[in-house]
């Protein structure tokens, strides 16, 4: 039996609980092992829960178990999540996590760590919730020079833009709907300022390039300007706004942006709607690829962490090459596309 460890009972943390127990049999036959929660760290205690029992308040007890060999970090944000996966890395201990804040700042590290003790650090669900998208990049993909990675990468705002398309609804309301629905991060500006989409983004390239992309240097807009009028002309012109994040290949180099995007109706992205998510990839042998899913929330963000989970239970003693060197990627200069 695998023994993990969840650092944080929120919205996924309590969906990787969930799922575990829904798929408790197919899961255990899958990883060849069957996978149990010992702890969940969490500031708060959930009376009632049916895992009350298992929730501490002290790290230390998770770090120094040496039962507990998978951590699952479900805590978002940079610190204390670093510390704490950083630690877990050290101690010999996997970690699974679903935190792009984390893993765009100091995945290349992490990995190190995890490549140095031949254990796995695995990060499915930071990028497009429950869709794979991380695993064929760094596995199914390999034969190819990825040349662009276009994607809706953000459910919250892909949410609010189809609302206030088929509402003629405003920013203000369809923001408060996403967030009673479980998409929006803790403070929604990282949504809807593209914060989340370009940490996304980041990450993607990162894979591609084999070098670290910081968030910083990709130009970075939001959907906080677009009203419910522009999505009004913007039908009436055939067209959908998206808010996209996109890299590509330029001069043998990488260039990327996030901001919104005019796009018609032959677009592949132009039917993604709702949470949903999409990356579409072009690859120099491959030709295109489009990966099309649910995109944010509990149980479909939770599928991808547990997929994690089962992953690293299959390879218990043996590191899941990713190739990302801490060496800074340059990027290059944006040129204007049409998408
Ligand atoms: N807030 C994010 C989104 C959650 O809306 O896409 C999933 O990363």
């Amino acid at each position: 039996m695998i023994k993990i460890a969840l650092l944080g009972y929120g919205t996924i943390g309590s969906g990787v609980a969930e799922v575990l127990d829904i798929n408790h049999d197919s899961i255990a036959k899958k990883a060849g092992e069957e996978i149990a929660v010992k702890y969940i760290l969490d500031l708060r205690d959930f009376p009632g829960d049916k895992n009350e029992n298992k929730i501490v308040h002290d790290y230390e007890i998770i770090v120094n178990d040496p039962e507990i060999s998978v951590v699952v970090e479900a805590m978002g944000g940079v610190e204390p999540a670093y510390t704490f996966v950083k630690r877990a890395l050290l101690a010999g201990k996997h970690v699974a996590t679903s935190n792009k804040a984390l893993v765009a700042k100091h995945g290349p590290k992490l990995l190190q760590i995890a490549r140095e003790r031949q254990i796995n650090f695995l990060f499915e669900a930071s990028v497009g919730g429950g869709i794979p998208i991380i695993r064929p990049l760094i596995s199914c993909l390999t034969a190819d020079v990825v040349e662009e990675i276009t994607g809706i990468l953000n459910g919250t705002t892909n949410y609010m833009m189809t609302k206030m398309s088929e509402e003629g609804s405003e920013f203000a309301d369809v923001l408060k709907d996403a967030q009673q629905k479980g998409y929006a991060e803790a403070d929604p500006t990282a949504d809807v300022e593209g914060h989340d989409a370009c940490r996304k983004i980041a990450i993607l390239t990162s894979l591609v390039a084999g070098s670290q992309v910081d968030f910083e240097d990709i130009h970075c807009e939001g959907i906080t300007k677009i009203s419910a009028a522009d999505i009004k002309y913007a039908k009436a012109m055939g067209k959908n706004i998206k808010l996209l994040a996109s890299s590509r290949m330029v001069d043998g180099g990488y260039s990327a942006i996030v901001a919104p995007f005019l796009l018609d109706d032959a677009h592949p992205l132009y039917n993604v709607h709702d949470v949903f998510n999409a990356v579409f990839v072009h690859g120099n042998v491959l030709g295109d690829a489009m990966f099309y899913g649910s995109g944010a929330g509990k149980l479909p963000t939770a599928s991808a962490v547990v997929a994690d989970i089962v992953d690293i239970v299959k390879h218990i003693d043996k590191n899941i090459v990713i190739f990302w060197d801490e060496k800074k990627l340059t990027l290059k200069d944006y040129k204007d596309v049409a998408y």
